[in-house]
């Protein structure tokens, strides 16, 4: 594990994007340093940062499983259950924002909440983070180097900040299908994975969402949508869960929608207060996908399958099912044979980057 996440830093100082994906903006106000990219990655394995010392970045996104715990929802600290599925740390660099409602805006940002999340990290306030840091002479001597500051100054926006730098090495592209869209080798993908892209494209219109662009491909539009996953657990009491939303826990509020399953599934809503948001969730990524199960927000379909036959019934398992209230407009019934559910399932499987490859073995 230690050698691999060495050699994702050796990429990142070459500063070429890999195949497939754009040049990464690095804004002025958090330049990239190797002596702050190491002091990130120290920080993002480090189980101190938790009440019981158990805990750390990786324990949920661990580089073995492609940065995710390939768990339904996360389990932190004492074995408490989150409401979310993990999402993948790779890429996240490039998205305007992040958490599945897009509630924080940076990465440095979102470093800040999972060691004083009472599920997660279960530490009580940024200051018991920063008192940790403190005590270790080392990360003193770190932090004063890389940021240009006093013991005293140390904070827990730096420690944002270092983390940052850290994830903004962890990028992946250079896919088979990659190699096949950008570079033109047309062995790179079998029959079979060509119709499923045909179908991506086409028939599926999974590509009005999952964006590929003329020189790179995210595989996100960085929006929010609809798909009716988990209108199940509120579609009875709606009114009730959006009334205790607004007297939930000042003291958790940005936490608010991981402790209670209810406040989860209102999605989007929790930022823009608008009714045509709820259960609305960011656009993921879909590199690296067959590594990343099981799959959307609260991690409810376990496979590839399970996924495409959800959007082929028009947002639902079923087609008995009952479909949310705020399906997204851009869902809809799709008609596809059990063939080309194959196909497509085939394709998303052509989204693994090299480097993960190599390592699984
Ligand atoms: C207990 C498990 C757990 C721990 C520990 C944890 N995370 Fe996460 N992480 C999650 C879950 C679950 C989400 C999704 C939460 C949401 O969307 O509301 C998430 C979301 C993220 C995202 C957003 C990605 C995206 O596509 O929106 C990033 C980045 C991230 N975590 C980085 C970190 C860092 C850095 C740390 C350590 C400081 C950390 N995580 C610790 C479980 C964890
Ligand atoms: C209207 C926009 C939209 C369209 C069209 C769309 N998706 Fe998605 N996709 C999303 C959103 C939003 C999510 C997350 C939803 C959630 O968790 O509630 C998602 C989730 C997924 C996931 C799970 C990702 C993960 O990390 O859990 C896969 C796989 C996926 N989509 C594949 C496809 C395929 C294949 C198609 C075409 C058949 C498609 N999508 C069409 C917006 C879209």
């Amino acid at each position: 594990m230690r050698r691999f996440v060495l050699s994702l830093v050796a990429v990142a100082a070459i500063n070429a994007a890999p195949l497939g994906l754009p040049h990464l903006h690095i804004p002025k106000s958090n330049p990239q340093t190797k002596a702050k990219i190491e002091l990130g990655q120290m920080l993002f394995f480090d189980p101190r940062f938790s009440g019981d010392n158990t805990i750390s970045c990786a324990t949920c996104h661990d580089p073995d499983k492609a940065f995710t715990d390939q768990l339904p929802v996360s389990v932190g600290i004492g074995g408490k259950k989150g409401t979310r599925n993990a999402p993948t740390v790779i890429n996240a660099a490039y998205f305007s924002s992040q958490f599945w409602d897009g509630r924080v805006p940076t990465l440095a940002e979102q470093a800040k909440f999972p060691p004083i999340n009472p599920v997660e990290g279960g530490l009580h306030s940024w200051k018991e983070v920063v008192d940790k840091i403190k005590a270790d002479p080392n990360y003193v001597k770190l932090f004063t180097e890389v940021f240009g500051i006093t013991k005293d100054e140390i904070d827990i926006d730096r420690f944002g900040l270092a983390i940052e730098a850290f994830e903004r090495t962890i990028i992946m592209g250079d896919s088979r299908f990659d190699r096949y869209y950008f570079q033109g080798e047309n062995d790179a993908l079998s029959e079979q994975e060509k119709r499923g892209f045909a179908l991506f494209l086409g028939k599926g219109r999974c590509v009005e969402c999952h964006t590929i662009s003329q020189n790179y491909a995210l595989f996100t539009n960085d929006k929010f949508h609809n798909l009716g996953v988990g209108w199940k657990k509120i579609k009875d009491d709606l009114a009730s869960i959006l009334k205790a939303y607004e007297q939930r826990d000042k003291l958790h509020e940005e936490e608010a929608v991981l402790l209670n399953e209810k406040f989860s599934e209102l999605g989007r809503y929790v930022v823009t207060k608008e009714i045509d948001d709820i259960g609305a969730f960011k656009t993921p990524t879909l590199r690296n996908i067959e590594l990343t199960f099981p799959y959307m927000h609260d991690g409810s379909l376990k496979t590839l399958e399970e996924v495409i036959v959800w959007y082929n019934n028009g947002g639902r398992l079923s087609a008995t099912d009952e479909l949310s209230s705020f399906i997204d407009g851009g869902i809809r019934e799709l008609d596809l044979t059990g063939e080309e559910i194959e196909d497509l399932v085939a394709f998303l499987k052509t989204l693994t980057s090299e480097s993960l490859k190599k390592d699984k073995k």
